[in-house]
């Protein structure tokens, strides 16, 4: 018999110390495969190129990539200053600066990589006419999903208007679900009295996933001026400073969504994986990252490898685990 494939004796084999399965991250969100449950978030990572030059940034971190709000028409955005810095968190009022839908479609979607992660349009417009337009040409491109944002606070007309009454959330809706098949995500307003009634509101349109929550309505006032330092007077307000606000809200519409089955991408304030891991535990299946690529650009691994972690010591095998 040749020795070296000879097995030792049974009282002489080592048995490998048992190592727990490396817990997988991925998930099925409204039918896409996530290999995350990070989605950078509208805004942040403008249309999906912004971070991609600094050294270690790979899209493939996160499971999802929303794109910044695109209206029918190009927009310039509002008067400087449009971002502030605040205690833990930004003021910020862009004002919705984008090129329009059709460059969007014509130009930009044909350079992304579809295979690095999935790609979500946020759609957003001032009246219900422009919202169903702009959805109906991203459904005619290869777009992932839309995310319907009715909680921008920093337009004059349209956005947070629609967001925060449940009948005009409900009928932006319905209007964009005639005109397309793919996932419809709706954005939801924390600026709002009674976000669970518009939570159902939207169910019952047809949305097919919440994302929960847009910016805190905020303001700041340069005392050497007298005036507010935002151009826009008002800003919406992000990072750590809204992460306690945006866990409840998550939670509360946690409530009404999951007996229908409606996934939840939770956000305000992420840095962490133990603040994705909370939002995760409030109910949400995908957590969204924002402001803090800002502070640290390459926290996505971090995050990733922290909830993995987490995972693998409570002895669960993925994410669904941990909502069972
Ligand atoms: C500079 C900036 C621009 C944003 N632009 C958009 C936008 O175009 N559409 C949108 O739905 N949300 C927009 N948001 C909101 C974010 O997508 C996110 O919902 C919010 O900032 C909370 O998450 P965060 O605290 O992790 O940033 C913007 C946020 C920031 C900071």
């Amino acid at each position: 018999m040749n020795a070296a494939i000879e097995s030792p004796p049974a009282d002489r084999r080592v048995t490998p110390a048992w190592t727990p399965p490396a817990a997988s991250l991925a998930l099925e969100f409204c039918g896409m495969h996530f290999a995350s449950p990070i989605v950078l978030l509208s805004g942040c990572v403008g249309f999906g190129e912004e971070y991609t030059r600094v050294a270690g940034f790979s899209n493939r971190d996160a499971g999802a990539i929303c794109l910044k709000g695109t209206t029918l028409a190009p927009r310039l955005g509002n008067q400087p200053h449009r971002v502030y810095e605040t205690p833990m968190g930004m003021l910020n009022a862009i004002g919705l600066q984008n090129p329009g839908v059709d460059h969007v479609v014509r130009n930009i979607l044909p350079e992304l990589d579809f295979t690095e992660t999935r790609f979500i349009a946020n759609v957003s417009g001032s009246t219900v006419e422009e919202y169903v337009e702009v959805t109906a040409r991203f459904d005619d491109s290869p777009i992932d999903a839309m995310e319907i944002n009715i909680s921008c606070p920093n337009v004059k007309e349209g956005g947070v208007q629609f967001g925060n009454s449940p009948e005009m959330s409900a009928r932006v809706v319905a209007a964009c679900r005639k005109v397309t098949r793919k996932p419809l995500i709706t954005k939801l307003s924390p600026n709002q009295t009674d976000i669970q009634q518009n939570a159902k509101a939207c169910i019952e349109a047809g949305t097919d996933a919440f994302a929960v929550i847009n910016t805190l309505m905020g303001m700041a006032i340069d005392t050497r001026t007298g005036k507010p330092v935002i151009g826009n007077r008002q800003g919406g307000l992000s990072g750590p400073a809204i992460k306690p606000i945006a866990l409840l809200k998550v939670a509360q519409v946690s409530e009404v969504a999951k007996p229908h089955r409606v996934p939840i991408i939770g956000q305000g304030g992420i840095v962490s994986a133990n603040d994705a891991i909370e939002f995760l535990l409030a109910g949400a299946a995908a957590v969204g990252v924002g402001t803090a690529l800002f502070y640290d650009p390459l926290v996505c691994p971090k995050i990733n490898r922290g909830i993995a972690g987490y995972l693998a010591a409570q002895g669960l095998a993925n994410l669904a685990a941990l909502s069972a």
